[in-house]
């Protein structure tokens, strides 16, 4: 309940749209609400993430008003430095950004704050909570405190527990003074870490206060899923397993690795993709409606797909899931290494880096159609997509005239590039003779992309504003391990590991194998 007592919902614009004239004109959806004064504190200061994704969104939310009239951002970090080194530090990476309107630098900097922190010592979070108090008084920011872990995933645990322990995780009253702590993934690397992880949080924090981030939620067009599903009357009566033959959701990367070898050599594809990302698609397309848009009761919702995932078997894993790892290619042009060349690989490692998979869910929607799953990395294109594939008609009336099958309807959801809605029909070829073609109805999301918030800003502003409704709950995150750690534990220990791995050439689309999957 107090999860969404404390809940504030922005005030929204409504969208213009100006249907009329030719080529829509779209007003972006603007948070005119700033959220309460607070303090937002940055663990993992001095890092990669705080430098690349947190602070660059925070300064765009201070630079178009979104920030909250009175607010402060302390960074902390093992490393000593100064309020103003740390100003300066952040001068240098936000001097890239193009918008950098005279002042405003001068007025964002002179809200940031720098405290030095040992994360395993209880002293220096005393220190931290000194610093706070003095910072509260001087912002009147009511003791409303965001912690952003921008720090690697072992440390989640020692620092969340030592906010618990100095005494600021406590929320006298959530809605007047709130304590909220945003995790980014990996949320442990199977059930067991994933529960341990979630135990430990909520020794220190309530499930209202904890703000576990999936970016894939914050995109535009994964948020639009449900306003497509359940703000329009004509999808929903046919989206049962009476209608849909299948449904696709594909996330293809160009990218490889990159230098995360660490990380990626212990993840492999299910982990870093399936487990999250690919997994929230799944449950905003197979989704009951929910009561309410509110964030408990979409939850609740996701967490009933998650329940109804049918596990993999002995005897259908093998036939239901091809896995695959990247050998040398090229890309534009350009030659790329294989896996297991890149830095930090082992020579000989047997981690996929794609996958491609055939799952059901078991519940009287969607019994017996297939959700085909797929990603990889360094393939052809970058591309995440979600095809929701139509039965063919159950006649053809056609048949006496034309001698081709007709292509039954496609809806396709493209999150990203090009991002975009389209759905295929039937047409007839202008002309004497009946000759059908398939036509495209087109939603592009063009007019808007420049001014849609990012990913991190989305998320940044949702967590000022005690909106859960994109964050992990700790349910469904628990659900997608139970499902996905039987399956990588018998991917991992099949006798037949190396033997099942597919190699495939980097810039292509994949192991060739991964097709049969679709025809079994
Ligand atoms: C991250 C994964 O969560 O998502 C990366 O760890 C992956 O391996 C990335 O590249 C993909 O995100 P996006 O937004 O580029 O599709």
């Amino acid at each position: 309940m107090a999860a969404e007592k404390s809940q504030k919902h922005l005030k929204l614009q409504t969208i213009v749209q100006k249907p009329d004239s030719g080529n829509s004109v779209y007003e972006p959806c603007q948070c005119i609400q700033p959220s309460d004064p607070c303090i937002i504190i940055v663990f993992g200061a001095s890092g990669d993430l705080t430098a690349r994704k947190v602070m660059p969104a925070l300064y765009k939310l201070f630079l178009n008003n979104f920030m909250p009239q009175e607010f402060a951002i302390l960074g902390c970090a093992r490393t000593r430095l100064s309020d103003a080194q740390f100003r300066e530090n952040m001068k240098s990476i936000l001097t890239d950004m193009q918008t950098m309107p005279p002042n405003a630098w001068n007025k964002f900097a002179s809200r940031l704050y720098y405290q030095s922190i040992v994360y395993d010592d209880i002293a220096t979070f005393n220190n931290l909570s000194d610093r706070l108090d003095i910072l509260t008084q001087k912002y009147k920011t009511s003791g409303n405190k965001l912690f952003y872990l921008a720090v690697p995933p072992f440390l989640y645990e020692t620092i969340a527990t030592m906010i618990g322990r100095a005494g600021l995780s406590t929320e006298a009253d959530p809605d007047k003074n709130w304590s909220r702590i945003v995790v980014e993934k990996p949320f442990g690397s199977n059930l067991q870490t994933s529960t341990a992880l979630n135990n430990t949080l909520q020794q220190s924090f309530k499930e209202h206060q904890i703000y576990r981030i999936d970016h894939y939620l914050a995109k535009e067009t994964v948020q639009n899923i449900l306003v497509f599903r359940f703000a329009n009357a004509i999808f929903e009566p046919l989206w049962s397993r009476q209608y849909i033959e299948y449904v696709d959701i594909c996330a293809a990367e160009t990218l490889g690795i990159e230098h995360r070898a660490g990380y990626y050599e212990k993840a492999g594809v299910l982990r870093d993709m399936f487990q999250n990302h690919i997994m929230q698609l799944l449950s905003l397309i197979a989704m009951e409606p929910p009561a309410k848009f509110a964030s408990e009761m979409v939850h609740d919702e996701k967490a009933k797909v998650f329940r109804s995932l049918l596990p993999f078997d002995a005897t259908t894993t093998e036939k239901n899931i091809v896995l695959g790892q990247y050998a040398a290619g090229t890309l534009n042009g350009n030659k790329v290494p294989a896996y297991r060349n890149e830095p930090g690989v082992d020579p000989q490692s047997l981690t996929p880096t794609y996958a491609m998979m055939k799952i059901f869910i078991d519940n009287w929607r969607w019994q017996g159609v297939p959700f085909y799953l797929m990603s990889g990395k360094r393939l052809k294109e970058k591309l995440t997509r979600i095809v929701v594939q139509f039965k063919d008609v159950p006649h053809s009336v056609f048949s006496t005239i034309i001698s081709e099958t007709i292509s039954a309807n496609r809806l396709t959801f493209v999150i990203q590039p090009n991002e975009k809605i389209s759905l295929t029909f039937q047409a007839k070829n202008p002309g004497s003779t009946v000759c059908l073609r398939s036509m495209n109805m087109e939603f592009h999301y063009d007019g808007t992309a420049e001014q849609t918030l990012d990913a991190y800003e989305k998320v940044l502003i949702d967590c000022m504003n005690g909106d859960q409704m994109l964050f992990l709950r700790q349910d469904s995150e628990e659900l997608c391990w139970s499902f996905f750690t039987p399956l990588i534990e018998d991917c991992e220990a099949c006798i037949n590991r190396e033997k099942n791995l597919c190699f495939y050439e980097a810039g292509t689309e994949g192991p060739r194998q991964a097709k049969k999957i679709k025809n079994r």
